[in-house]
């Protein structure tokens, strides 16, 4: 039998488990890369490579051997200008090479959004010495968010309230950073009411909208999200406008998390996108008709998308994090949280998989729906909070 076709998915993480769950059940052959063995997404797929995105030779061998049909990143960390030279030789790479390049740095995708599509971002400069940080904070004003340009998950992110804390935050940035630039971008604080992420599916079609998504942040990294978010029509309007504007510009097919903040008065700023499924998009596992996972496995490979909706009035999602660094640890209470679950008030947990714990890591996520986000999140907060790790 001849697969439909064959994707190599570059990052192997819980986006991509469910990414791999999707695009098999669609009949797609999937090759699992990541930097380590046994990652979540290499336990569903057909075949796995471990090697490190970053190294472009590797990279440009493992794509030259298996030759796929797509190349869908699932990680920012990749060898991005391999992944530009194997598109200009003919490689189909997810959703684009450029989208993959100008996501991949924070300056890069906001000089787009702010300079060349004219969306209303928060104030911004980089910075790549403490002294330029000091020009950009005072140019701002406080409070302020430093943030390395390369780096997820919040790493190495602080809010900043006064001139003294400068030089921690700067330290702390450069710290970590992914990379081989110290660059940083500081931006003005936005004292916003609420946050969203608007799923966005560029398909052959047209351009396809979820409902919006609410979120929560805690260290900068994702606690729970609920879907429908609730917002003013004119705010919706002007998030759908915005994402479409991005994604056209960034180009191919595939499903694009646009992130943005909503303030009190209803306006709505951009903020930052991936251009793949996004982390807060798993509460769409068990509220919507077609995850954003199916929603990706579709319109990369060319299936139709004839409607996307809310199979409940409202629902949740929320994260089951690691306390400590360990890899001898179990699972326990997963039975209680699934027995909270009652018609109208379903229940449901993915657990990753992923071989070790470290502190704050996220290991699973809870999933629940409701009559309304109120009762969704605290039935999704209430299921997280059964399911312990252990490590005895
Ligand atoms: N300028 C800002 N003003 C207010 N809050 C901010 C600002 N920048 C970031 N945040 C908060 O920190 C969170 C993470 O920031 P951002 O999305 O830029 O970083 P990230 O490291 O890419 O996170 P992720 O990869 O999880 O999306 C935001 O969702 C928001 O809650
Ligand atoms: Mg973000």
């Amino acid at each position: 039998m001849t697969f439909p076709c064959k994707i190599l998915l570059l990052g192997s993480g819980e986006l991509g488990r469910e990414f791999v769950i999707s695009a098999k059940r669609l009949g797609a052959f999937v090759i699992a890369c990541d930097s380590y063995e046994n990652a979540p997404a290499m336990q569903v797929a057909d075949a796995s490579e471990t090697f490190s995105m970053l190294d472009g030779d590797r990279l440009r061998e493992v794509i030259t051997t298996h030759q796929p049909d797509y190349v869908v990143p699932e990680i920012e960390a990749i060898r991005t200008e391999i992944l530009a030279e194997m598109e200009a030789e003919g490689v189909h790479v997810v959703p684009s090479a450029r989208a993959t390049q100008l996501t991949m740095n924070r300056d890069a995708i906001r000089d787009v959004a702010a300079l060349e599509l004219g969306l209303a971002t928060s104030a911004y400069h980089y910075a790549e010495t403490l002294h330029e940080v000091r020009e950009a904070a005072s140019d701002i004003g406080f409070p302020l968010v430093i943030k390395p340009v390369m780096s997820s998950s919040g790493k190495g992110q602080s809010k900043v309230e006064s001139a003294d804390k400068l030089d921690e935050a700067w330290k702390h940035a450069v710290g970590i950073m992914r990379g081989d630039r110290q660059r940083v971008i500081v931006e003005q604080f936005v004292d916003f009411a609420y946050e969203i992420t608007l799923l966005t599916i560029r398909t052959r079609e047209g351009v396809l909208f979820c409902p919006p998504i609410g979120h929560r942040q805690e260290r900068g990294d994702y606690q729970e999200s609920w879907q429908p978010a609730e917002m003013q029509e004119q705010s919706l309007a002007d998030a759908q406008n915005m994402a479409r504007k991005v994604v056209d510009n960034l180009g191919g097919y595939g499903l694009f998390g646009v992130e943005f903040f909503v303030t009190k008065q209803g306006d709505v700023i951009f903020s930052e996108l991936s251009p793949r499924p996004h982390d807060t998009g798993m509460v769409t596992l068990i509220g919507q008709n077609l995850s954003e996972f199916d929603l990706h496995a579709r319109a990369i490979m060319g299936l139709p998308v004839p409607h996307i909706g809310l199979t409940a009035p409202a629902s949740a999602s929320a994260v089951i994090l690691a306390d400590r660094d360990s890899s001898e640890f179990r699972f326990a209470g997963t039975a209680e949280a699934l027995a909270l679950g009652k018609e109208g008030a379903e229940v449901d947990v993915r657990l990753f998989g992923k071989p070790v714990t470290r502190t704050y890591r996220r290991m699973g996520v809870a999933l629940a729906t409701g009559e309304n986000t109120d009762d969704a999140r605290a039935l999704a907060k209430s299921a997280a909070d059964k399911v312990t790790i252990l490590h005895d």
